[in-house]
């Protein structure tokens, strides 16, 4: 939430920041903000509700005297309204200082009652306010912005990503974190900070990792990094493996159309390196301790939203291929109800960002308690996996829809291969078998690109579909997960009600939610499968219809058996159980596209969302 870019060089710093404001717009999009030190030493910002393109037209028709020094902001609302006076940058000392925030200060009420007893005026209700005036007092006591910050962030509790830029220090830029996201961009001659490596990876793809309670003093040409007690820190440096083209649209109507498309790639990206001689090999797993895998009794995943279905197909899967019990929770969830955890507990964390502040502080929780902690990420520097003990990287590409599509595929992918994996060192699987499902998964990105070719059709559908005011979503087994993600897209995409079951509970309530002309997607198990879940899955089907639901059902190709039944069939190909939901999401994601498409709406940024929730 929140996306921040801090810029230093020789560079006009209005341009690096919109674009890498742009790159971030995904974190936040209720108002934005810049704030730029020219080169007579003043200080100027602009700042408006709404959209980065409003500032930048601002901009355009208005520009900004320029400067080599800036900080850019673009904001997901927490305390106080999208509006131009809450958007940062907020100014302290004068109009000399100006900062800007990501995350929540806790005890901003405290020291807002200080401030104003010291004959402070707010112009803002935000909590961030707070943090601009006390580092504007600070340095007007001690002439450093460094010292002032550290000053400052040691009063602070919550959540914080910091930046501030001083018109008397005019080639700094300093930077504070606790358990919100920084990372520093490393150029030649130049330096940027960012929220992540988005913001300048368009400039370089050095990057520095910075920890939690540090500090970063950005110049030119130097970097300087101590933590909150002022004690020097060596952080380690990383390279970006992705392009800022990689971060583009491409010619796609959208992001998300762009990222769907992707979805054969995240997965074959993502075994790629993984497998020799028909194994599965994770070397990250060694950081979990000699023998680990072994000796694990138990494993939780912990994860929201998309991530936490991710989670659930991963549960199907290793508990039947390693046979260790799994439970999968929300991760907000688990924090808060003292769960029982042991050292033999696995605790695998799921997260596209990497940064998600309730599934941060989950992995916290469970280290703390002991736990060996594993995280699937897909963001190279970020927290989560830093946090962690191990780290297995998901390889999607960065996503910039704030409605996750490919890294879903990739996540399950991730957990699938943790599942064999652990198949493997546990002898539940022998290598015959094991070699078999490894073939399957690597056989699925060629049919995911098939899958692909029914968006046509879908998006047919969605458009005759454009009034509906409801769809459900089935699925049993592996497929229940799916029919949860369906209906969270079409929430969040086409903003229309829309819940996903197990077709199992249907008789047990909602099945009275079904009247004349109710649209049910169900995801119908392959008729192959040695369970009998396709005829039980058929027979759900029967007993909606003869209600008056409308079905499209998403079928393996050569299903005969759903034809009768289905006002509409869309054809997935044969897969093995487990590797049915990589395939049956594809059309679920297609159509919560379509659909909002069809509205009018923005399927890249829907309303009230952040792509990266950084507070709890
Ligand atoms: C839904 C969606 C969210 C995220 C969730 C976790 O389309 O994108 O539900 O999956 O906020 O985010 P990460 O994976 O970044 O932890």
């Amino acid at each position: 939430m929140c996306g921040i870019v801090g810029y230093v060089g020789t560079r006009g710093s209005v341009e690096v920041l919109l674009g890498g404001l742009k790159r971030l717009e995904y974190r936040g999009y209720d108002s934005a903000g810049v704030a730029v030190i020219d080169d007579a030493g003043h200080l100027d910002t602009r700042k408006h509700a709404g959209k980065l393109g409003i500032l930048s037209a601002d901009l355009d028709a208005s520009p900004l005297t320029d400067g080599q020094t800036g900080i850019g902001h673009t904001r997901w609302a927490t305390h106080g309204g999208p509006t131009d006076e809450n958007a940062h940058p907020h100014l302290g000392d004068g109009g000399k200082l100006a900062l800007i925030h990501n995350g929540i200060i806790e005890n901003f009420s405290e020291l807002k009652t200080e401030l104003l007893a010291s004959g402070h005026e707010f112009s803002s209700e935000t909590d961030s306010e707070v943090a601009a005036l006390l580092v504007g007092d600070a340095f007007r006591e001690t002439g450093d912005l460094t010292t002032a910050m550290l000053q400052v962030v040691n009063r602070l509790e919550g959540a914080f990503t910091l930046l501030a830029v001083h018109a008397d220090q005019p080639h700094v830029v300093v930077g504070a974190r606790r358990n919100s996201p920084l990372v520093i961009g490393l150029g030649e001659g130049e330096n940027f900070l960012g929220s992540d490596v988005a913001a300048f990876v368009e400039y370089t793809h050095r990057a520095m990792e910075i920890g939690q309670d540090q500090l970063v003093t950005i110049r030119p040409d130097s970097v300087d990094v101590v933590d909150f007690a002022g004690q020097p820190v060596t952080p380690s440096t990383f390279e970006v493996n992705w392009d800022a083209s990689a971060a583009e649209k491409g010619g796609w109507s959208s992001f998300m159309a762009k990222e769907i498309s992707e979805e054969p790639e995240a997965v074959a990206k993502t075994i790629l390196g993984r497998v020799h001689d028909g194994l599965v090999d994770l070397p990250e797993v060694v950081a979990l301790g000699e023998g680990a895998l072994a000796s694990i009794d138990r494993v939780v995943i912990i994860a929201c939203g998309t991530a936490a279905y991710a989670g659930m197909v991963g549960k199907y899967a290793i508990e039947k291929w390693a046979r260790v019990p799994v439970d999968v929770e929300l991760a907000h969830e688990f924090r808060y109800r003292e769960p029982v955890l042991s050292p033999n507990t696995l605790v695998v964390s799921i997260s596209q960002s990497g940064e998600t502040m309730d599934t941060l502080m989950a992995v916290k929780y469970a280290k703390e308690q002991g736990a060996r902690t594993l995280s699937i990420c897909n963001t190279q520097g970020a927290t989560i996996p830093r946090e962690s003990d191990a780290v297995v990287y998901t390889h999607a590409g960065p996503e910039v829809a704030v409605a996750s599509t490919k890294a879903f595929v990739a996540q399950i992918t991730a957990i699938y291969l943790l599942g064999l994996q652990l198949g493997q060192v546990r002898g539940t699987l022998s290598p015959e078998q094991a070699r078999e499902l490894v073939v399957e998964l690597q056989a699925v990105p060629e049919k995911l690109a098939s899958v692909l070719a029914t968006g046509e059709r879908i998006a047919e559908l969605a458009h005759w579909m454009a009034d509906t005011r409801s769809v459900l979503f089935l699925g049993r087994h592996v497929g229940y997960p799916v029919a949860l993600e369906g209906a969270l897209k079409l929430k969040e995409l086409a903003y229309i009600h829309a819940e996903g079951f197990a077709a199992g509970e249907l008789k047990h309530g909602p099945i009275a939610l079904i009247e004349p002309g109710q649209v049910v997607f169900v995801i119908v198990p392959s008729p192959r499968d040695p369970s009998s879940l396709h005829a039980k899955v058929v027979s759900n089907i029967q007993e909606i219809r003869a209600r008056g639901a409308r079905v499209i059902a998403i079928a393996e190709e050569g299903d005969v058996a759903v034809l009768p039944h289905a006002d509409e069939v869309i054809r997935i190909p044969l897969a093995s159980p487990f590797f049915e939901p990589l395939l049956a999401v594809v059309p679920l994601h297609i159509f919560g596209m379509e659909l909002a498409a069809a509205k009018g709406l923005d399927v890249d940024q829907p309303r009230n969302l952040a792509k990266s929730v950084t507070v709890e």
